[in-house]
């Protein structure tokens, strides 16, 4: 894609060391994101958990991918309970306040999951809806620039699957979240009748970025590791492993 072009344009770099055993890490997140990140069998997966898993490899580390939920894994990171936190987290100003992120990784965007025969044609149709949103994410802050701050008809949940099933049972017209993720709920439940649409005007471009404390020694190791795999077919594998390209 143009995405790994521009990624791999980002320049040249050695080969890396190796050899000398590093302590394992700890990765958070929250995984009720898929195909990101969600639990199967009790086990954290997805394109996230692959990703990291090889940026590690190549960074000489070994980790451990623990869901402990979205707003918690600021919380570790910040607190710098753990190392770093995989999440399809938005690289934005407001979080580069408090903490670092590595080189982006993934390209995004939010979009509008409604059923089928909603009158919603355009985010500026929002207006007088009810939303879903997932707490603390760049769809929340999206859907409240267009309706509001305080306004009641966004509805806030701790994970995305929860707004989802808000939408579900009635009690929303519409969720927004990332692209990816919605577009895959709906190719996993066609008989649910829902659709994505989207609206270029009102919802920007994101990348994705892993999460670091500030000023941590990883990001610098596995911002090298990222552009590794980049130019050596590896991220392209993954990516193909997760979305068929
Ligand atoms: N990309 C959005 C953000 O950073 C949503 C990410 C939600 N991720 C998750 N695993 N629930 O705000």
């Amino acid at each position: 894609s143009a995405f790994l072009l521009v990624l791999s344009a980002c320049g040249a770099s050695e080969t890396s060391g190796g050899g000398e055993k590093k302590k394992k890490l700890r990765v958070v997140t929250d995984a009720a994101y898929a195909p990101f990140e969600y639990q199967d069998k009790g086990e954290v997966v997805g394109f996230d958990v692959d990703f990291i898993k090889a940026v590690a490899k190549q960074a000489g580390y070994e980790l451990k991918v623990e869901h402990v939920g979205w707003d918690p894994l600021f919380v570790e990171i910040k607190g710098k309970t753990a190392d770093l936190a995989v999440s399809a987290i938005t690289i934005n100003d407001d979080r580069k306040q408090t903490y670092d992120f590595s080189v982006p990784y993934f390209l995004s965007t939010n979009k509008i999951l409604i059923p089928k025969d909603s009158d919603i044609k355009s985010a500026a149709d929002l207006k007088d809806k009810v939303v879903a949103v997932q707490n603390g994410t760049t769809g929340q802050e999206a859907v409240e620039t267009l309706l509001g701050k305080e306004n009641k008809n966004v509805k806030k949940f701790k994970d995305n699957n929860l707004a989802i099933m808000e939408l579900k049972n009635g009690g929303a017209d519409a969720v927004v979240a990332d692209n990816t993720v919605i577009e895959e709920y709906v190719k996993n439940n066609p008989n649910e009748n829902f659709i994505v649409i989207e609206d270029d005007g009102a919802f920007e471009k994101e990348f994705y970025g892993v999460l670091f404390p500030k000023e941590s020694k990883l990001k610098v190791e596995f911002d090298k590791a990222i552009k590794e795999m980049m130019e050596n077919g590896e991220y392209a594998k993954i990516y193909k492993k997760w979305f068929k390209v």
